[in-house]
């Protein structure tokens, strides 16, 4: 179990104790929200309580969500993202603007518990470009300053949450660890910076990319079984890719005086779909495993000790951008709309399983589906799939995804559905020309999970052929207010 470090301080012994061993208040979890249908964030908030997560990561500082974490007591980190960072170190003003509103406002007046301000999310990454090399220091100088101004700064830290790539071993051992080259200078600069404050670095992990990224990679060195060959770094062996990682950036750091900063991890998790990878048994293994490494307190080789983690992530996000892969839509523990995918304990509550999301609303049950009539060589078939794929969701068809094993009409009728659910079962979203029909009844052929709610609709096509995991189609009853970006459906083949 995890220590939880209650703020109300009753007595001197309890407050030593805390200082003492609870450095971690439990497993902290990213809320993305870049859903066409996102769940209400009051319902969100439930959820979070319901699984004893105590610590929750934004990627902005939308004033619904800041509201809806008023009063309970959730360590919050608020985002800025990367489009804003030129404004806030262009300008003092826009920088004490930003902490006016997003910050302290919401600490007085609806009383969240706003601990850090996470300024760009992984702003030096190489598919950038560079775009925030200029934009990034500046603005959490600025950002803190007005922190200070506002009389936040001991409340309230800074920090920045890199990508692990900012750090490099050029033949693999942690203890080579040292900051990229290209940006050394302006990482020293940072943790310099960092330091002073008493803020900590934040760093994303991800091993599933490294599987993703690199055929040869030892699978078992993604997890925490001790199932790999070990790298022995001098005598030090890491059996795990976390471990090795995460000392890289140690001793990076203590190779340039700053072996002692706090670390957060500000990602770590495992997505379900869009890559042969990325299914359920991998994903409950990993974020299983990384809890149980964790929960000890042991740490890793060069910091032993607890670690402050947040996982990534808590909810599936069907608007993302799906250019790092298909799977970027899959990283929830939960689904779009807070059902649990496997079982996880996260040693925060007392049956030990994740619980779902409670009074979640859905539309009516109906589908938009392949006419039987529509013949599959229509020339009209691929242009009207493609269209769909486009604008809606079609990550879960694909090699190895768990709808990859749909046949021909199954294929069309979840591209069409996806872009009829997502359009909010708009009569108008169901009007490929000749090939379409919405249907209340379970398309033919098809095993449909629907789930006993009476407004739900939620149909998980599970075909005896396709694999164990089933995919789900689905409509919440909100509308969205992400755009939605075009997914790329060159990979997915049809008739
Ligand atoms: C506060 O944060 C929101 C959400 O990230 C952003 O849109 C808004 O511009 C910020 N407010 C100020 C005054 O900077
Ligand atoms: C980065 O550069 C590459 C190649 O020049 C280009 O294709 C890509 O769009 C650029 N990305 C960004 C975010 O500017
Ligand atoms: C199911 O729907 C009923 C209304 O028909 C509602 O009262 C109830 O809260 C819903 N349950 C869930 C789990 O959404
Ligand atoms: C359905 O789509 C999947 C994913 O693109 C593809 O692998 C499969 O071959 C398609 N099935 C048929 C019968 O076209
Ligand atoms: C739909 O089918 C009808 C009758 O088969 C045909 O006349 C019409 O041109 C078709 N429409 C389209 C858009 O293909
Ligand atoms: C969604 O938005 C559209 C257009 O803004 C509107 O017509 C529709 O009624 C909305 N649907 C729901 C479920 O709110």
């Amino acid at each position: 179990m995890m220590m939880r470090c209650f703020s109300v301080s009753v007595t001197f012994g309890l407050v030593l104790l805390c200082s003492l061993v609870c450095v971690v208040s439990g497993i902290g979890a990213n809320w993305g929200t870049q859903l066409s249908h996102p769940l209400p964030p009051e319902t969100v908030v439930n959820l979070l309580r319901d699984n004893g997560i105590q610590k929750v990561k934004l990627f902005d500082a939308d004033y619904g969500t800041l509201r809806a974490l008023g009063g309970s007591n959730i360590e919050v980190m608020v985002g800025i993202p990367n489009d804003m960072l030129s404004s806030l170190a262009g300008s003092m003003k826009a920088a004490e603007k930003w902490v006016a509103t997003n910050v302290s406002k919401h600490i007085s007046s609806n009383n969240v518990n706003i601990r850090y301000v996470a300024v760009g999310n992984e702003p030096f990454l190489q598919t950038y470009n560079g775009s925030f090399l200029k934009t990034t220091f500046p603005a959490l100088q600025n950002v803190q300053s007005a922190l200070i101004k506002a009389g936040l700064s001991n409340q309230v830290k800074v920090t920045c949450p890199l990508n692990a790539d900012v750090y490099e071993a050029p033949s693999g051992y942690p203890s080579e660890g040292d900051f990229r080259t290209d940006i050394h200078d302006l990482m020293l600069a940072i943790v310099k910076f960092l330091s002073d404050n008493g803020a900590p670095f934040t760093v994303n992990i991800y091993p599933f990319i490294s599987l993703y990224t690199d055929a040869n990679f030892p699978v078992e060195y993604a997890f925490f079984d001790g199932n790999a060959q070990p790298v022995n770094d001098g005598g030090t062996n890491y059996y795990n890719m976390f471990d090795a990682n995460h000392d890289t950036l140690v001793h990076a750091l203590q190779k340039n005086g700053y072996g002692n900063l706090p670390i957060i991890i500000g990602e770590i998790g495992w997505p379900t779909d869009g890559d042969q990878n990325a299914n359920m048994e991998y994903a409950r293994r990993f974020n299983q495993g990384f809890m149980s490494h964790i929960t000890g307190g042991k740490g890793t080789p060069m910091r032993p000790g607890p670690i402050d983690a947040y996982l990534f992530s808590l909810i599936d996000e069907d608007a993302k951008s799906v250019d790092p892969g298909n799977f970027e839509r899959h990283w929830g523990i939960f689904t779009f709309d807070g059902r649990a995918k496997y079982q996880l304990n996260l040693g925060t509550t007392n049956s030990g399983v994740l619980i779902p999301a409670r009074s979640v609303h859905y539309l009516e049950k109906k589908w938009c589906v392949m006419k039987p009539s529509a013949r599959l060589d229509d020339p009209q078939v691929a242009p009207s799939v493609s269209y769909a794929c486009g604008l809606a969701d079609c990550t879960q068809l694909g090699y190895g995804t768990s709808c990859g094993n749909l046949d021909a009409r199954g294929n069309i009728s979840y591209a069409f559905n996806s872009y009829y659910q997502i359009h909010n079962q708009l009569e108008a979203a169901c009007k490929f020309p000749n090939l379409s029909m919405v249907t209340k009844t379970d398309p033919s052929g098809w095993k449909l999970h629907i789930s006993d709610n009476d407004s739900a609709i939620l149909w998980r096509c599970r075909k005896e052929r396709a694999n164990r995991f089933g995919c789900g189609l689905y409509s919440l009853g909100t509308n969205n207010s992400v755009s939605f970006e075009a997914s790329d459906s060159s990979s997915i083949i049809f008739p």
